[in-house]
């Protein structure tokens, strides 16, 4: 069987899922992995929400629903913007979708032809790389450095847009390094767009409440109103809320962007689950301490993997001030020998390494666009956190 490889042919499929089936390989076979590849909460979904897709579909909402979203939750979504972010959306400017990638994917799918350039930071979330790669335009990486906590300085960003460039990925807090922006930051780039009108936004705001150190992450349109005619703002349930399964992600934006997604999205998937909206609808009009108390959780564990690693010789981390992932530099330890002669060369070979000593499953950097690093998802509970890092640093210290 031949496949359409022109759009295949550079789609890697999620490099965390790969770690987790080879964890769970090895789980099998009675080895007690520590699987922090993967990243999704480890919390249970809030009970009221899953008792509201219970009443839900005893009440019969179990027909197609209206392709850009149920009325009740886009009206939910609307008084989401308007109550966190300050933002004033109409029903026309928002689209449901099955989760945030679904998202990205039909906003890509709408607006980009083949000579089209996509922006990113270095280190990004990997799907936007495959996302743009299947639909066949171009994706460009900036690399950020550790020095500016991997956030995109305007300077790279004015040097790396061309007339081509369609679109810049923002996210903040940011998967996989924590990178979150300050109003300052956000503004510089702003400057920067402001002189290029061709280029669209996507700010990608979907670990929104997981931010530590008492910060507040400002939606991007609301620092920079005057380019809310080129933003698309995504987010969604899945990590505020633990709704990870019910596959339900938001995007706000100009309604003819958003009506182009929806005509894209209507030969998708018809729109999302109508279960899974109404139970959107109580995690986003609920009571919201389940949002604050697994956000205080995450900084904790953050606390504990950046104390363990500031112990270990020869890794480094840039303390993440969002999100549920440590991106951890491993270069410090390339050039150096397992017990059994083999030379950690990069960062596949020590995920790796660590995987066959520690037991410990993480993500190869390279995945999100960086060489050197390695991440790690801290959605675990503290003990499983303190004993992987303990494995961790028992594993380097037998590197010579
Ligand atoms: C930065 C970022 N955006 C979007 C998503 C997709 O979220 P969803 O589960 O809503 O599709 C993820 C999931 O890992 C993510 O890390």
């Amino acid at each position: 069987m031949s496949f359409a490889m022109n759009r295949l042919g550079n789609v890697q499929s999620s490099a965390s899922a790969g770690i987790s089936l080879k964890a769970k390989a090895m789980r099998v076979e009675g080895k007690s992995v520590i699987d922090l590849g993967l990243g999704e909460p480890d919390f249970d979904t809030p009970v009221h929400v899953i008792e509201a897709a219970y009443e839900a579909a005893k009440a019969g909402q179990t027909r197609y629903p209206p392709t850009s979203g149920t009325v009740a939750l886009k009206k939910a979504i609307i008084e989401k913007f308007k109550r966190e972010n300050a933002l004033d959306f109409k029903a026309d400017e928002i689209i449901v979708s099955n989760g945030a990638k679904q998202v990205l994917f039909t906003a890509m799918m709408a607006t980009l032809e083949s000579h089209h350039e996509v922006l990113a930071c270095a280190p990004n979330f990997d799907s936007y790389r495959n996302i743009v790669s299947v639909i066949g335009g171009q994706f460009k990486t900036i690399q950020c450095s550790a020095e500016y906590g991997f956030c995109l300085q305007p300077e790279d960003l004015e040097a790396a847009i061309t007339e081509n460039t369609r679109w810049l990925m923002l996210n903040s807090p940011s998967n996989p390094a924590g990178a979150t922006y300050d109003v300052a930051g956000l503004k510089a780039l702003a400057a920067v767009l402001q002189k290029h009108p061709q280029v669209l936004i996507l700010s990608d705001e979907i670990y929104e409440h997981i931010i530590f150190d008492g910060l507040s992450y400002p939606s991007f349109v609301a620092v920079c109103p005057e380019l809310a005619d080129r933003v698309l703002t995504v987010n969604g349930v899945s990590k505020a809320y633990a709704m990870t399964g019910w596959r339900i992600g938001y995007g706000a934006g100009p309604k003819e962007l958003i009506s182009a997604m929806v005509t894209v999205q209507s030969q998708v998937s018809s729109g999302a689950c109508s279960i899974a909206q109404a139970a959107a609808v109580a995690a986003l009009t609920g009571p919201q301490d389940c949002v604050a108390d697994m956000r205080e959780a995450y900084e904790r564990r953050r606390n504990l993997v950046v104390e363990a690693i500031a112990a270990i010789d020869g890794l480094e981390l840039c303390t993440p001030k969002g999100a549920f992932y440590a991106y951890i530099d491993c270069s410090g330890l390339f050039a150096k020998k397992t017990a059994d002669g083999q030379e950690i060369q990069n960062d596949v070979d020590f995920v790796e390494f660590i995987l066959n000593e520690a037991e410990v499953a993480a993500v190869p950097g390279h995945a999100y666009g960086m060489q050197g690093y390695f991440r790690i998802s801290t959605a675990s509970a503290d003990e499983v956190i303190v004993e992987a890092m303990e494995r961790l640093a028992r594993a380097v210290a037998t590197l010579s």
